[in-house]
């Protein structure tokens, strides 16, 4: 398993992926590198689904390992959303965030606790076989934005872990703690555990 494709159209997404699994391959590609267009609906009430489906459709398109993520924010006084429709949840990431904040209107910090959630799946055309790893990153939503990094709900979301907003962190910082992070860190270890 030397190549393996990030199934990601999303510059920023592919380096932070490419650098948490450096060392575990040694040709990384994204979408943008390959010409064919392959479309995965990501249509399933389950990230985990959605991410395999993905993996294991790319993978056997190209005949390469390949890796995809599902992940969403999940609000407890919301019953769960916006969960796996977190990125359809407003047209950009300023209407997500304030559908977000206008519907926690009126309720208290201590109902305000939120998980963001990632699974990452890894598809190995040549073995048939395809892994999942999750990582969850909890905190609470706030009453306004904090901070410019990151993306989506980064400026609504506080760590107490970290005592910071996700979008006050640098993305060395976030990539850490993160649900993604710590998803792809499991990877990692399997990775390092599995006979090649
Ligand atoms: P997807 O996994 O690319 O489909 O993204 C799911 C959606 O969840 C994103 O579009 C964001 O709205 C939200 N989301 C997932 N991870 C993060 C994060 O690390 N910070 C902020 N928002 C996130």
């Amino acid at each position: 398993m030397k190549d393996i494709i990030i199934a990601t159209t999303n510059a920023g997404k592919f380096r932070e992926i490419r650098s948490l699994i450096a060392g575990g391959f040694e040709r990384f590609y994204s979408l943008l590198d390959l010409h064919d267009q392959v479309t995965v609906d990501e249509n399933s009430p389950f990230y985990a689904e959605n991410a395999m489906k993905k993996a294991r459709k790319i993978g056997e398109h190209f005949g390469m390992a390949a890796l995809a993520d599902d992940s969403g924010l999940e609000v407890k006084a919301l019953g769960g959303r916006p969960g796996v429709h977190s990125s359809r949840y407003g047209k950009d990431d300023a209407h997500r965030i304030s559908r977000l904040l206008g519907e926690l209107e009126g309720i208290p910090w201590e109902e305000r606790n939120a998980v963001f959630k990632a699974y990452v799946a890894l598809h190995i055309p040549q073995k048939d076989r395809c892994y999942v790893f999750y990582g969850e990153l909890k905190g609470y939503i706030g009453f306004e934005e904090h901070g410019t990094n990151g993306f989506g709900y980064d400026p609504v979301f506080y760590s107490p872990e970290l005592d910071r907003y996700l979008a006050e962190l640098s993305t060395e910082e976030k990539n850490i703690l993160s649900h993604r992070g710590r998803a792809i860190a499991a990877l990692k270890r399997f990775i390092g555990t599995t006979p090649k």
